[in-house]
């Protein structure tokens, strides 16, 4: 990158989307200051070392080392040289539905107090968050100004983020397309500048993130405030429901006697349908679209719109939790008193984020109902010990630990390692070699065939007509 392209940008809040953007940024030749406000994770990545588990980030924590610094204080970040301000706070959920906003509006209130008069600055709304928020933003900015009696020149833009936790580098550097939301040339011009190595793909990519062999140059889509932040909340709702939809055809499935993965394949491999997000199971977590689900349908009831479709989508994942307390109920009938072992603690693999993750609903329905539940997670078992203390689980150290002596393994994410462990081996140790596959992640033959009584989500129990033919 030429000196004359390089752009000052600040980060505020550094979790899985502020540190992976600044690292990108940093990478690609810009000068990044990350701010947050936990002094726990300021001084880690002060020192190297990821908050997060995320492919490739420790990688660049140490190539861009010279690129990028971190502290707690947006004051101290924010300066005569600073170009870009990225708001990458979170956006949680209120009881409500509603979008909580306080940290992104606690941010706005700092940038205003902050702000210089002589240099322009482009502020950007990463975090996802409710359509008119740019709106509010520039509204708290100004508020702060005039208290200060200080002008100040500044462009609030929404550019949502699309990037999935388990491949945030990669989705950061190689997307499908950047949206920048703006009223005004002069910004858009700027993150143009700031995005130019990626909307080119003329750089090299980093060692442990490579480029896509197919890829073609992501888009940039360029459109008004409000547009891009209803278009986020689409893109998420609009998945979600793919994945319910699937799910819904899983439950009418297995009352027929077919084999879901069988169907979507069949009906993925429609270009207009595409087979991604058709993967029937335990249903959807994660911190992004049980909450943008939640808003949508908040915004929606704020504006007397009912959207059904959104609805039935989350009652569906709700519904898809409890399919699983079904099944072990169906084969193990009593619950109290049996031992009950969890594979998968993330709401998806590749990432230790546990937030609104099956295993949470799950483990506490049967905790509930007096199993006992051991638990085993590739990454995630800290996080999940330290976020629910209160909740009595048994940590195993190994997928053969968690099967020891259990009446019955369910996996709740499709975490690779699960493929490889030795299911043969396993099965002899359960005192029940029941297994709930939430995933349909493994090969149901062979599990039979190693003695499990295997039930996936939307498969053929085993027994019956069609599944003795033996189709592969
Ligand atoms: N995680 C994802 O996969 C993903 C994907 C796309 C969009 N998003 C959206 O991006 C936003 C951030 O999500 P996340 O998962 O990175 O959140 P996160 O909880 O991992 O990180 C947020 C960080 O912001 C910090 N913070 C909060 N208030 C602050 C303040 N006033 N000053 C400085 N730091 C502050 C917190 O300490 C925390 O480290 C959310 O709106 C989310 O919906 C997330």
């Amino acid at each position: 990158m030429k000196p004359s392209e390089r752009l000052n940008v600040t980060v505020v809040g550094t979790g899985y989307v502020g540190l992976t953007t600044a690292l990108a940024l940093a990478y690609l030749g810009h000068r990044l200051q990350c701010v947050d406000k936990n002094p726990e994770i300021v001084e880690k990545l002060d020192r190297g070392i990821s908050t997060i588990y995320e492919q490739g980030l420790e990688e660049l924590l140490t190539d861009t080392r010279n690129q990028i610094s971190f502290n707690g204080s947006l004051p101290e970040c924010l300066d005569q040289n600073t170009d870009v301000l990225i708001i990458a706070v979170g956006t949680p959920s209120k009881e409500n539905g509603d979008t909580d906003l306080c940290y992104v509006e606690e941010v706005a209130r700092e940038i205003g107090r902050n702000l210089l008069p002589e240099k322009p600055l482009v502020v950007v709304n990463k975090s996802t968050v409710p359509v008119g928020t740019a709106r509010r933003v520039d509204t708290v900015i100004r508020e702060e100004l005039e208290r200060r009696q200080v002008e100040g020149k500044f462009s609030v833009t929404s550019n949502p983020e699309f990037l999935r936790e388990g491949s945030a580098l990669h989705d950061t550097l190689y997307p499908d397309r950047i949206v920048v939301g703006s009223e005004e040339v002069w910004s858009v011009n700027i993150l143009r500048q700031m995005y130019a190595p990626i909307l080119s793909q003329d750089f090299t990519p980093p060692r442990a993130v490579p480029r896509p062999e197919s890829m073609g140059l992501p888009a940039l889509v360029t459109t008004t405030p409000t547009s891009a932040e209803l278009l986020k909340y689409t893109a998420n709702a609009f998945l979600a429901a793919k994945i319910s939809f699937i799910n819904e055809i899983a439950g009418l499935a297995e009352k027929v006697g077919a084999d879901i993965k069988e169907v979507a394949r069949g009906v993925g491999l429609d270009h207009r349908i595409g087979s991604a997000f058709l993967n029937a199971g335990a249903g959807w977590g994660g911190s992004c679209f049980p909450k943008d689900t939640r808003s949508l349908l908040h915004t929606a009831r704020q504006y007397g719109y009912e959207m059904p479709l959104t609805s039935a989508a989350v009652e569906v994942n709700r519904r898809q939790r409890m399919k699983i307390i079904e099944k072990l109920q169906e084969s193990l009938k009593v619950i109290r008193g049996s031992t009950i072992g969890i594979l998968g603690l993330s709401f998806k693999p590749n990432t230790d984020d546990i937030r609104e993750s099956p295993a949470i609903e799950v483990m506490g329905e049967l905790l509930e109902l007096g199993a006992r539940v051991k638990a085993y997670d590739p990454v995630a078992m800290d996080k999940y010990r330290n976020t629910y203390p209160e909740q009595d689980i048994n940590y195993a150290a190994s997928v053969e630990e968690t099967a020891q002596n259990s009446d019955a393994l369910v996996l709740l994410t499709d975490w690779e390692q699960f493929i490889h462990a030795p299911w043969k081996d396993i099965a002899p140790t359960m005192r029940h070699p029941i297994f709930i596959d939430g995933r349909n992640l493994l090969q149901p033959e062979s599990m039979r065939q190693w003695g499990y009584q295997y039930l996936g989500i939307g498969r053929p129990t085993g027994s019956g007509f069609i599944n003795s033919l033996n189709i592969t």
